[in-house]
């Protein structure tokens, strides 16, 4: 008998499900449904006093969309598109009437293709674009922190993938139930809004390494290792408004945060061509681990003013980690919080690839905007990236039970 055949056999009687090759032979086998995997029972609860899609680890599966409103639509029209979505999220994250946990499809756009799957983990987050306010006539509550992102010299932006007035991030461990959320939320905007542009994301499949571990970019990086901690004491000043406003923010986006989003590619020839080194001297971390070149492991402290043997500086001048720390930008800081993209080769024979970079702020003249200044002029990173398109969302708190998202700016 056979290893294959007697593998069968146990995986038929279930003697095998869950473990390595066994559940893959069970899988094969398998005529009875099975129960879902962790992947598909993911539940993040849609309503919050935030916004879910930020302090979570990112998912699998990401889309992000903008819309800008019909030249007809107004702000009660807006408003009930707002209701309308928030709707739909609850119910596709199985907070709706009747769901128990269980992810419903609103009637009205029912196309059954999320049917069989648990929630996946599904978040959907809807922010406001500066040319919101003009189009709605509500100049007057528009955020200072909504302040357009200056120009950086080495921008090369694509307009028309860039900013629009209404922005969503979808993000699920499933495929199918991230395009389905994309699929309700494009028909439930129809009269009112269209899709200005979209973008697709992923990232590692929940289960695919046999630890959590922070996600690797596109460069092959171990890449958030830095990033703020949800238990940091200043986590929350950092990154979300706080209750009432702030300087910079009036009192309707209490429990908000500001997303810039860029579309950054990666220039993956040119950087192929580095040794790996090299390319360590270029971000500042071990590209095995993550660990700094000032010593220790991925998660010990970067130590900038480290020597090395030969008088230098063990994390250069120009690398990413040092150009970008806190302490080398008056101690600005954001949640990076991105997606990997790979939309098959470019015109100029390389990959279409590189990361939808989405960083999270309570004010981003205190976040993303120093840091960015910093970066573009004196980054080794950046010879080998290029920022197609940008985007700066004033992403409000979140929907308590029977309220929309946007509800205090709105009515
Ligand atoms: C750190 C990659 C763009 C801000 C890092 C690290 C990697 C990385 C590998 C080290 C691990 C970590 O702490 O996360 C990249 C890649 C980029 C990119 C591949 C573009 C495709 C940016 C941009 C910004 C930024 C546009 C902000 C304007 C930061 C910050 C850190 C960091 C603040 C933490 C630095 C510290 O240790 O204090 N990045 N990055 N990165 N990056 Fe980036």
């Amino acid at each position: 008998v056979t290893r294959r055949r007697l593998l069968g056999a146990a995986g038929a009687a279930g003697l095998l499900v869950g473990g390595g090759s066994g559940a893959a032979v069970a899988a094969a086998a398998r005529t009875e449904p099975t129960a879902l995997s962790s992947v598909g029972a993911g539940r993040i609860p849609f309503e919050g006093a935030r916004q879910a899609g930020i302090v979570e680890p990112a998912q699998a599966r990401a889309h992000l969309v903008a819309f800008d409103l019909a030249p007809a639509a107004d702000r009660r029209a807006a408003a009930g598109l707002l209701r309308r979505w928030s709707d739909a999220a609850r119910e596709m994250t199985g907070q709706g009437p009747g769901g128990q946990g269980r992810p419903t499809t609103p009637a009205a756009y029912d196309d059954q293709v999320a049917d069989d799957a648990g929630p996946s983990s599904l978040t959907v987050t809807f922010g406001f674009g500066r040319s919101f306010f003009g189009r709605t006539g509500l100049t007057g509550r528009l955020p200072q922190a909504l302040a357009p992102l200056p120009d950086f010299p080495a921008d090369a932006l694509d307009a028309r993938r860039s900013d629009g007035d209404l922005w969503v991030q979808i993000g699920a461990d499933d495929a199918l139930v991230a395009f389905h959320a994309l699929r309700v939320l494009q028909k439930a905007a129809q009269g009112t809004a269209s899709v200005r542009w979209q973008m697709n994301g992923f990232n590692r499949t929940p289960g695919a390494t046999e630890r959590p571990m922070t996600v690797r970019n596109l460069m092959g990086q171990i890449d958030g290792t830095n990033n703020p901690k949800p238990t940091d004491a200043d986590f929350d000043r950092k990154v979300f408004v706080p209750a009432g406003g702030g300087d910079s923010s009036p009192a309707w986006m209490a429990d908000g945060s500001y997303a810039v989003v860029r579309r950054i590619r990666m220039l993956l020839d040119s950087w192929d061509h580095l040794s790996v080194a090299r390319q360590e001297q270029v971000i500042g971390r071990r590209k095995s681990d993550g660990a700094p070149l000032s010593g220790g492991g991925a998660t010990t402290p970067v130590n900038l003013a480290a020597i090395t043997g030969d008088r230098s500086f063990a994390i250069a001048g120009d690398a990413h980690i040092r150009v970008a720390a806190a302490a080398s930008n008056g101690g600005a800081a954001m949640l990076r919080r991105g997606f990997s993209y790979h939309d098959g080769i470019g015109t100029d024979g390389a990959p279409d690839a590189g990361l939808l970079f989405v960083a999270w702020q309570a004010d981003p003249l205190r976040g993303f905007v120093p840091v960015q200044r910093k970066l573009d002029g004196s980054d080794g990173l950046s010879r080998f990236l290029r920022h197609e398109a940008s985007g700066l969302f004033a992403v409000p708190g979140g929907a308590g039970p029977g309220e929309y998202v946007g509800q205090r700016l709105l009515e």
